[in-house]
């Protein structure tokens, strides 16, 4: 490898974070406000990361607008992972969130308000009163249907308020590890003029987001490339609970765009070809607003049984025509535009064409609910690694495990950013020395770029690319079966090993996106073949795991977390960690296993 023709530039922090979404940021503002150096490395501009695009709200039990109380957060979020959630890590940010959403208000975001004034709260999927007992809960803090674009934009003013670090449009290559475990920092690549950043730090934290572009269609961003998750790959470390994927029910149908649940939580409804409000069928209870993986369950039922609405009868319409023009206005300008520029169609008049959409990824790095990672060493499967932390869609805390709640994911980025900075400001000791690395250090990652860089195989990245998500959509979708599964994982993993026919055509080092989405699409490939297997390996159904051939939930067995490796031939090595059935103290009780009904 030519390391010459590569010019490093070093630099030392006591803590890097690696992104700049809700999570990275909130992270970023709370180290630097403790007094540590923080630099923060993000390879788009920080106000365009893909937390911009959350809509429908924030979680929290203020009781702004009904009762409410954090236990019963913390109950539906317990039900609504399918008892795979670490319940100490629920009620950590269950417990927290009102403050968090305090804190948010005074750093300034705008939220929606109630008459007299507090924050608007609304309903959403799975958000009860009086564990699942009593009425819809109101919980869902929302700025209109912009709250992610609120958030992001009020972190970004407040970290550079605090005097953090940025380096903005930079793409993280790979951590640098030491013989002993220990992460020392991050190789970077400068987009802008080619030039390699090595960071020294005594933490990184991974704030990438999720790998939701392994599939065809998601909402994600097309930047949702799982580049925290490639790393901790590449490093040897395990990922956790990957078979768990997220389908929004209301993605726009075509495009794959985001409608908000916050509609079906102002009184929007899911009708098929017959017009019939179907859900009442599938949850008596909660109707459209069960949980996500239940509501997309039903959509796709309703396809298959032939009831679909369209020419094609594959799709299902949603209804916000009945509402007020008002609420609309006020409540959701934004996906009334989104209808408009995606489907042609006038909210106000019409229903949504909409089909379940891939929207987050459960599954990540394991950590614990400080944002350390955690890894497998002899029998013990919470050894923390030192000097490396994960936080956000990035991270498996794990808060939601087989099925995330809407809402639930903007409350996870602010409290564990803000937990992850409260851990690093214990460990780590303000402009502390850093140990001198090895001469070698890094070199790893400058090889694999210079390879990419200089490859001439027979294969574009967008072949690949495509191939790869054509599979992950045809063969680990909504619902499974062995045999969709022994076909995916068969398929995956060629076209993992494809990769080594890739052949780019621009060998320059500034602004090459030809390279970055080549490095972009090493780090997918691995999240999608441990996804494959994971899913084939697991044989029950749980949240968002549903395999038709296992359609029952066998605690017996697999009430547990998976924890999975992949080499660099695309092997996967599947080990167990156990759920934590333990509470933080004795303000609320464990919620035992028990079937989940809407
Ligand atoms: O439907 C939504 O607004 C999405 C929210 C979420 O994923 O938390």
């Amino acid at each position: 490898m030519p390391k010459k023709a590569y010019e490093i530039v070093d630099h030392e922090y006591d803590v890097v974070v690696v992104g700049a979404g809700g999570a990275g940021l909130r992270a970023t503002l709370g180290m630097a406000e403790k007094g540590l150096s923080t630099a923060c490395i993000s390879k788009v501009f920080p106000t365009r990361s893909h937390t911009v695009a959350a809509q429908g709200g924030i979680s929290a039990a203020l009781g702004n607008m009904g009762e409410d109380d954090w236990r019963f957060h913390m109950y539906d979020t317990v039900k609504g992972s399918d008892w795979l959630g670490d319940q100490d890590a629920i009620q950590y940010m269950c417990q927290e969130a009102p403050a968090a959403i305090l804190e948010l208000e005074n750093y300034g975001v705008p939220f929606s308000r109630t008459k007299e004034g507090k924050i608007y709260q609304r309903p959403f999927g799975g958000m009860t009163t009086h564990y699942g007992e009593g009425a819809p809960a109101y919980r869902t803090c929302a700025a209109a249907d912009r709250t992610g674009h609120a958030i992001l934009h009020t972190l970004y003013t407040q970290a550079l308020k605090h005097k953090a670090k940025f380096f903005i449009e930079y793409f993280a290559l790979d951590l640098i590890m030491d013989d002993e475990g220990i992460c020392r920092g991050i190789m970077t690549l400068n987009l802008d003029d080619g030039k390699i950043h090595r960071f020294r730090a005594h933490e990184v934290v991974l704030a990438t987001g999720g790998y939701g572009r392994t599939y065809f269609s998601c909402t994600s961003a097309h930047t949702c490339t799982g580049d925290g998750g490639g790393m901790v790959a590449r490093a040897g470390l395990p990922l956790q609970d990957m078979e768990f994927v997220q389908f929004h029910p209301t993605g726009i149908y075509g495009a794959g765009c985001l409608i908000t649940e916050g509609v079906r939580g102002e009184g929007g409804y899911l009708v098929n070809s017959e017009g019939e409000r179907f859900m009442e069928r599938y949850a008596p209870s909660a109707k459209d607003l069960a949980s996500r993986d239940v509501v997309s369950r039903a959509m796709t039922i309703e396809i298959r049984e032939g009831r679909g609405v369209g020419e094609n009868k594959d799709h299902i319409f949603l209804h916000l025509d009945h509402l007020d023009a008002e609420v609309i206005n006020k409540r959701l300008p934004g996906i009334a535009e989104s209808a408009r520029i995606f489907a042609g169609v006038d909210v106000v008049k019409e229903p949504i064409p909409v089909l379940p959409t891939v929207h987050y990824n459960m599954g990540g790095i394991p950590t614990n609910y400080h944002g350390e990672v955690l890894t497998l060493k002899g029998k013990n499967p919470e050894t923390v690694v030192p000097g490396l932390m994960a936080i956000g869609e990035a991270a498996c805390v794990s808060v939601h495990g087989a099925n995330r709640l809407g809402s639930n994911s903007l409350l996870d980025l602010v409290v564990f950013g803000r937990a992850a900075a409260i851990r690093a400001s214990e460990i780590v000791i303000a402009g502390a020395a850093h140990k001198s690395l090895p001469e070698d250090a890094g070199d790893n990652a400058i090889a694999r770029l210079d390879k990419v860089r200089y490859s001439k195989g027979s294969k574009s990245t967008a072949q690949i690319r495509d191939e790869m998500q054509s599979i992950m959509q045809t063969n680990a979708l909504v619902f499974r079966t062995e045999d969709t599964l022994k076909q995916g994982s068969k398929k995956i993993t060629a076209n993992y090993k494809s990769y080594k026919d890739i052949g780019i055509s621009d060998r320059g080092l500034v602004w090459n996106s030809d390279l970055v989405e080549a490095l972009e699409l090493d780090n997918l490939r691995r999240q999608a073949v441990v996804t494959m297997e994971c899913a084939l390996n697991r044989q029950e159904s749980r949240g968002a795991h549903a395999r038709e051939d296992f359609p029952d939930r066998d605690d017996k067995t697999w009430h547990k977390h998976s924890l999975a490796w992949v080499d660099d031939k695309g092997e996967v090595k599947i080990e167990y960690r156990p759920v934590h059935m333990n509470t933080l103290n004795d303000e609320v009780k464990v919620f035992p296993l028990k079937k989940r009904v809407y």
